[in-house]
């Protein structure tokens, strides 16, 4: 770890020391579950807490995939299988084609007029909501300690600039106009990562730096896990671009959130838990996310090396790293920038809050250029090519089956 790391793990380790200290380890188990599946898509359930819930049918598939030694032969199949409508590739087991071409069924209560306002919406709103998965959901993520010591400690942790592309692919898919049109990838991506998660929920278990740090939970990505992280993507950008006064219509509204909806399905989640609207996944939001977040060693390592790479991508090199900090900051406030271990930037910081919203006013007609400070073009080129670092590097690299954990 460089010098930087080791202060951004000083900035949070107060904090970590404090958590411990209360012994707030796991806080997402403390809590009874009350979220009820009335609010589902499924509309009913049997109310189960989801901390306890994975997902059978692929842990127990992906357990035999590995204990066989067919990883490599799936992954080489796979790798052919890239678009909506294409038949599943040759040379897969029996048994993965099989499940497979199950997991790749839209649910019943997919609708396809929906899937197409929602295309739109993301292609027309593809600044905001790039940043705001992308990035913003990035920085969340690290700060949700289950998930940080997931990846740092899984195969992918160890080259993050392959994981950031494996990552983008999904959300490049699910944000593509054709997304769920036959030409499209999302379907083919979605199955493919609730691959990758059971593989890991068979793999990691036996990874001592995962056990050591795992606040008693035995298997990881439950359910509630997913959910989440879920609500890192629609829920918090949804709710960023209403604070930004960003216009969206009532359809529009509706429609991404069914695009995700479905996505969830796909990826494994169960229809009980797939909030059915917007004041639904709010509320299941609040109860599952806002209480796990928090700071890890792992989180703080894994932000340094994100942010580190998109501050690669931006120019000159001596604003980059501070503006892409700051630009980071501002997703996500202070509390998580704090834990993620950000450090505080005394320009950039009272510069991207005071002009971001007068370049979001720009960008959306609503107010004319010459209110718009000339330094607005430098943050919006630094977002530019934040997005197009997630999306690029997506284009070049499969999502995969990892057969073993990062190497200790
Ligand atoms: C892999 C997305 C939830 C941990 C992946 C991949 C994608 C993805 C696209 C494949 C890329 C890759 O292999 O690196 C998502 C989405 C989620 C979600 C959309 C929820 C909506 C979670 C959660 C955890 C997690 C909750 C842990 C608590 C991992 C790990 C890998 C992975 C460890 C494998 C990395 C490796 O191969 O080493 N995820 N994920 N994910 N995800 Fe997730």
């Amino acid at each position: 770890m460089d010098g930087l790391s080791r202060r951004n793990m000083l900035i949070a380790g107060g904090t970590l020391g404090a958590l411990g200290a209360l012994g707030m380890a796991s806080p997402a188990l403390a809590r009874e579950w009350t979220w009820a599946p009335a609010g589902s898509v499924a509309g009913t359930g049997a109310g189960a807490d989801p901390n306890w819930v994975w997902d059978d049918e692929a842990d127990q598939l992906l357990a035999s995939v590995i204990d066989r030694g067919d990883v490599p032969r799936v992954n080489q199949a796979m790798r052919a299988w890239t678009r909506n409508d294409q038949p599943l590739p040759d040379g897969l087991p029996a048994d993965v084609r099989d499940f497979m071409q199950r997991a790749r069924q839209l649910p019943a209560w997919a609708d396809q007029r929906k899937l197409g306002v929602a295309a739109r919406f993301n292609v027309s709103r593809g600044f905001y909501l790039n940043l705001l998965n992308g990035v913003g959901g990035g920085m969340l993520s690290t700060a949700i300690p289950r998930e940080a010591r997931a990846v740092y400690h899984s195969k992918g942790g160890a080259d993050m600039e392959d994981r950031v592309a494996k990552t983008s692919r999904l959300g490049f898919a699910v944000g593509d106009l054709d997304a769920y049109q036959p030409s499209g990838a999302i379907i083919v991506e979605a199955v493919k990562t609730r691959m990758v998660h059971a593989a890991v929920r068979h793999l990691l278990p036996k990874s001592p730096g995962w056990q050591s740090g795992s606040d008693g939970q035995r298997i990881p990505i439950s359910l509630a896990d997913m959910l989440v992280t879920w609500h890192t993507l629609p829920t918090y950008a949804m709710r960023k671009m209403l604070e930004w006064r960003v216009p969206i219509t009532s359809a529009e509204s509706t429609a991404y959130l069914h695009v995700w909806q479905v996505t969830a399905h796909l990826l494994g989640i169960r229809d009980e838990y797939i909030p059915a609207t917007w004041d639904a996944a709010n509320a299941q939001s609040k109860q599952l996310l806002d209480p796990v977040l928090g700071p890890t060693r792992e989180g703080v390592e894994l932000t340094d090396i994100l942010l580190g790479q998109l501050a690669e991508q931006t120019s000159p090199a001596s604003i980059s790293r501070p503006l892409v900090n700051a630009l980071a900051r501002y997703l996500v406030g202070d509390q998580i920038a704090d834990w993620d271990g950000i450090e505080r930037e005394p320009f950039w910081d009272p510069t991207i809050a005071a002009v971001w919203p007068k370049l979001v006013g720009f960008r959306e007609k609503l107010i004319p250029l010459p209110l718009v400070p000339q330094l607005a073009w430098t943050i919006d080129e630094a977002a530019r090519r934040y997005i197009m670092f997630y999306l690029t590097k997506g284009r070049e690299v499969h999502i995969e089956i990892p057969d073993t954990n990062r190497p200790s």
